[in-house]
């Protein structure tokens, strides 16, 4: 049933951390990929070559680089793209009172701006091929909360929250799905000095009903899910498919209770709010929402 064999993923920063692990789904589930990075992928492409696959590395600044020229040279690499996952991303941590305009510009272009232009130029690619075509953004816990000293992170994060919600309406008519996964806190260089926070570690774990920091492979059952095509899903019954749904998730994730770890939105959120699998466990901030 999620199996993606013949389908070409585009996943921008796959070298390492979310990215890595959601490229590795992917091509466990069949597809070929692509990536584009800033840093060259050199580990997630011996771990694809290993599974079979094949993978191409476009090398790019998403602050900079142009998204229709990337999406381009994606298509050409295996002849037609199918999955688009806007992962890249960073962070920038400062006191709002000292934030600077660089930090501010630098997130809001990767984080925000690229996710806009790659998926409008991965929309325009799967119009003219006339597939029905899969994005996944990767949000954040912070698309809903405020956060402290990331001003331009909580800011791109909601943007995307927002976003992901516009294209899901305005391109469900081409059958194009645009989704979000909201990750809570995982295990990645972004959290790395959260992490190496004895304090802050403590606080944000004693938040996260499960007491571990997400990892990497918990976000592969969601992201495979979101990539599917729109045949595979409609021939099961309703309520036999939400079994195996939930079930399907908590196993890729390698930990029945790993749905916790993320938040879905967009086309899914709405087929599937009525369930209970998904949902974010993550306890209510203290007042004034505060994370990262
Ligand atoms: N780690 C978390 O707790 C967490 C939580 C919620 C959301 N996220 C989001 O998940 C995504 C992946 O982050 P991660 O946690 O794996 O962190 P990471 O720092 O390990 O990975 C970020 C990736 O983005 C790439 N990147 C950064 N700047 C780029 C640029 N200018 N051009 C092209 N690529 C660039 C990096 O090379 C890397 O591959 C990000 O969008 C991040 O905001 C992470």
């Amino acid at each position: 049933m999620f199996e993606l064999n013949g389908k070409v993923a585009i996943v921008t920063g796959c070298n390492t951390g979310l990215g890595q692990g959601m490229a590795l789904a992917l091509a466990q589930a069949g597809c070929d990929i692509v990536g584009i990075n800033v840093v060259p992928a050199s580990e997630t492409a011996t771990a694809l070559e290993r599974m079979g696959r094949r993978f191409h590395d476009i090398a790019a600044d998403l602050r900079t680089a142009a998204a229709e020229a990337l999406v381009a040279r994606a298509t050409a690499a295996f002849g037609h793209i199918d999955i688009l996952v806007n992962n890249a991303g960073i962070i920038r941590r400062a006191d709002a009172l000292e934030f600077t305009e660089q930090d501010w510009d630098d997130v809001i272009a990767v984080n925000l701006k690229a996710v806009f232009f790659l998926s409008q130029a991965a929309a325009r690619q799967f119009i003219r091929q006339k597939t029905a075509g899969r994005i996944v953004n990767i949000a954040s816990l912070l698309s809903f909360q405020g956060g402290i000293r990331v001003p331009s992170y909580t800011a791109a994060k909601s943007g995307v929250l927002g976003l992901t919600r516009l294209l899901a309406n305005e391109w469900a008519q081409y059958g194009i799905t645009v989704n979000a996964i909201a990750p809570g806190y995982m295990a990645t260089n972004n959290t790395a000095p959260l992490r190496a926070d004895p304090a802050r570690s403590k606080e944000i774990l004693g938040r996260i009903p499960l007491g571990r920091w997400g990892l990497p492979a918990d976000l592969g059952g969601p992201v495979v899910f979101l990539g599917l095509g729109r045949r595979v899903l409609r021939h099961r019954p309703r309520a036999r498919r939400r079994r195996r749904l939930a079930r399907t998730l908590s196993h890729q994730a390698g930990d029945p209770g790993a749905e916790s770890i993320f938040t879905l939105t967009g086309n899914a959120k709405r087929s599937l709010q009525r369930q209970t699998v998904i949902a974010s466990s993550h306890r209510p901030p203290p007042a004034g929402g505060n994370s990262q």
